[in-house]
């Protein structure tokens, strides 16, 4: 790892670590995550793999450690892949060894990414004993033949099943993922995923529009015209219905997918979205420091050599020039319900701002408050708006 700047000054030393969890029992079709099977692994059996992948990241700790020097964790975020897959004692000893060298914030968010078929109750208070407080679910959609669709082996019924497990285990934060824009998905079926997720006691909600990513089964689907891919008005309809009814059942948007109760928003994306520090732990995994961008290998395999040979799993980095930090603040901070300070802006981008703004698509009591935050439909088109403030 190359030699890194140490964080000075307070706001500085604060540092999110995102801890990534390689392996899902099955891949869905619509999936091309960094993640791999026992198959593709190999292995009958993932527990085989997880104490010596642990003691790899364990290590990657200590190198980071010795790279970056003090600093206060605020955030820490296993993802995946599926880390509930992992045994609790796993995810302990990961939280204790980035606990024993760098300091907790004692307000610290310790979020899971979970499967809701795997829960149990046992699992759920060995994992909160452990320091985990937030869960985020993977449900996707309530509907059966969505979830064929989407080749997901989750029974939606464990899904509500998992939330009352985790109330039980003590977990206030719980979080749920849906996505909309499945072939076959009707206007009533969005509906019927959506409002069951409201109903279930939780206090976040991420919604995406399916993105048919290359080289997945369901490109493969869409492209032999097995399945058909909803056009963009019909997708758009479908987030602004959920926008109007999370609103209503008192989740608020605060990013473009992200929608919270009060207090229940994702503090460690928030780390991402406004240029905050961060450490990615594991294979694939990247991290931002002091304006330098770097990331993993790939493949767990060739990961988990590097650290057993004492060399540095880093695949490759950039340093960001102060034109890639402003293009990048400009494209996270138009995704937040703040929005952007205009005097932030060049002139010339106010300018073009305000076509927005009399299109209806910039709020515009926020911009004479001096903000540019988008409206609903605005949010619709917010890659379009980045692009033309970009030109
Ligand atoms: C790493 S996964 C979450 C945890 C767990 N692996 C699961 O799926 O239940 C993160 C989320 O990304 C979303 N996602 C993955 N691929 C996607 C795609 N092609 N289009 C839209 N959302 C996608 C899904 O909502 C998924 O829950
Ligand atoms: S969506 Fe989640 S469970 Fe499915 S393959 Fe991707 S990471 Fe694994």
């Amino acid at each position: 790892m190359a030699k890194v700047e140490s964080p000075r000054s307070s706001a500085q030393r604060a540092l999110s670590f995102y801890i990534h969890i390689p392996y899902c029992a099955k891949r869905c079709g619509y999936c091309d995550f960094n993640t791999y099977t026992p198959q593709e692994l190999s292995t009958s059996d993932l527990g085989l793999i997880t104490r010596p992948y642990v003691d790899s990241a364990l290590k990657e700790i200590e190198l980071a450690k010795s790279e970056v020097g003090d600093a206060i964790v605020p955030t820490l975020f296993f993802g995946g892949g599926t880390p509930s897959l992992m045994p609790s004692s796993e995810i302990a000893r990961l939280i204790n060894g980035v606990k024993g060298l760098f300091e907790f914030d004692a307000n610290i968010e310790v979020t899971l990414e979970a499967n809701p078929d795997t829960l149990t109750l046992a699992y759920l208070d060995e994992i909160r004993a452990a320091g985990v407080n937030r869960l985020s679910i993977g449900m996707q959609s309530a509907v059966k033949h969505v979830l064929v669709a989407l080749d997901r082996t989750h029974n939606p019924e464990n899904v509500a099943r998992a939330c009352k497990l985790a109330r039980e285990a003590g977990f206030e934060h719980l979080s749920v993922d849906l996505i909309y824009g499945t072939p076959g998905e009707t206007a009533q079926d969005w509906r019927e995923s959506f409002e069951s997720a409201l109903a279930l006691p939780i206090d976040h909600i991420s919604a995406y529009a399916l993105i048919v990513e290359s080289g997945t089964k369901l490109a493969a689907r869409v492209k032999r015209g097995e399945l058909v891919m909803p056009n963009d008005d019909e997708t758009a309809e479908k987030y602004l219905d959920f926008d109007a009814s999370a609103e209503s059942a008192g989740f608020s948007w605060y990013e473009l997918s992200n929608w919270a109760k009060p207090g229940g928003e994702c503090r460690h994306n928030i780390a991402y979205w406004d240029g905050s520090y961060w450490l990615g732990i594991g294979p694939g995994a990247h991290s931002y420091l002091n304006g330098r961008r770097w990331w993993n290998v790939k493949h767990p395999v060739t990961y988990q050599s590097a650290l057993s040979e004492g060399k540095s799993p880093i695949a490759d980095s950039e340093i960001l020039s102060d034109e890639n930090l402003r293009a990048e603040f400009l494209m996270l901070q138009i995704r937040m319900k703040f929005g952007i300070e205009l005097n932030k802006l060049e002139l010339k981008q106010q300018a073009q701002a305000k076509n927005f703004r009399d299109s209806g698509h910039i709020d515009s009591s926020e911009w004479a408050r001096g903000r540019l935050a988008l409206t609903p439909s605005g949010r619709l088109i917010a890659d379009r708006i980045v692009r033309e403030l970009m030109v």
